[in-house]
């Protein structure tokens, strides 16, 4: 027999206890810095060496940080089920643990990409994009990551996986940006879905959710033991 899918959604709120910080917590990532000056393409064409700095910096903390019990646990969970995680985020944290099925939304931090054909993407050699990296086609390398106002391409997918879901499971994120916020929508009527997250999340567009108030690596490993021991 097949085995039940499970799709995971998870945002910066499960890599919070590998030490990287959110963007909305207080002392998150956007209370230091300004979204329109690092995160948008009118801050790349304005200024590409503040835009480079920012994700150096990001990616950078990254060769610094491991997955944590969260990580883990989901790994664990492909045991008996069919994991598809999908994530926001753009650590590299579900892999490293040993995840089998990772689709980023907003791109990865340890890739970039041709900033005139979005197509050539690379994998960055250590973690410094310089003024004078180019692409094949000789321009500037610019970070793998979706930008505000950028279409984010993964979503007709990553909806449609939502849809043969069996079980899914919300981990770390304020659903406060769509179309990521919007993907538990495509879930089949009747598919049970968990969210774990400490903090009040905005869940009014998620009819029946069963709420799980804690950090991703108690939350994480509780509800994995509980789905694992479903099964015989
Ligand atoms: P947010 O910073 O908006 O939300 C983080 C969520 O994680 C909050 O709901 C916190 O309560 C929760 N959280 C904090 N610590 C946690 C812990 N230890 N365990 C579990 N949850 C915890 O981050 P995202 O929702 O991921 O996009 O943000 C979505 C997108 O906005 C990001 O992908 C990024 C950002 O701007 C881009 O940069 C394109």
């Amino acid at each position: 027999m097949s085995k039940k899918r499970v799709v995971v959604l998870t945002g910066a709120g499960v890599s919070a206890e590998s030490g990287i910080s959110t963007f909305r917590d207080s002392g998150g990532l956007w209370e230091k810095y300004d979204i329109s000056e690092v995160a948008t393409p009118e801050a790349w064409e304005r200024n590409q060496a503040l835009v480079m700095e920012f994700y150096n910096q990001r990616r950078k903390q990254l060769y610094e940080v491991e997955p944590n019990a969260a990580h883990y646990a989901l790994v664990k969970l492909e045991e008996k089920y069919d994991v598809r995680i999908i994530t926001q985020n753009v650590d590299d944290l579900h892999e490293r643990a040993g995840s089998g099925n990772v689709m980023h939304l907003h791109g990865e931090l340890k890739k970039v990409r041709s900033s005139v054909d979005e197509n050539l993407v690379y994998e960055l050699e250590g973690w410094k994009l310089k003024k004078g990296d180019t692409c094949e086609k000789g321009s500037q390398l610019r970070p793998h990551i979706v930008w505000f106002g950028e279409p984010v391409h993964m979503i007709p997918k990553a909806a449609e996986l939502c849809s043969t879901a069996d079980i899914c499971i919300i981990i770390g994120t304020s659903l406060n940006v769509y179309p990521a916020a919007g993907l538990v929508g495509y879930t089949p009527p009747g598919c049970p879905v968990y969210l774990i997250d400490p903090a009040e999340v905005n869940v009014l567009h998620i009819p029946g959710v069963k709420l799980i108030r804690e950090k991703a690596g108690t939350g994480t490993v509780t509800l994995v033991n509980e789905l694992l021991n479903q099964l015989p």
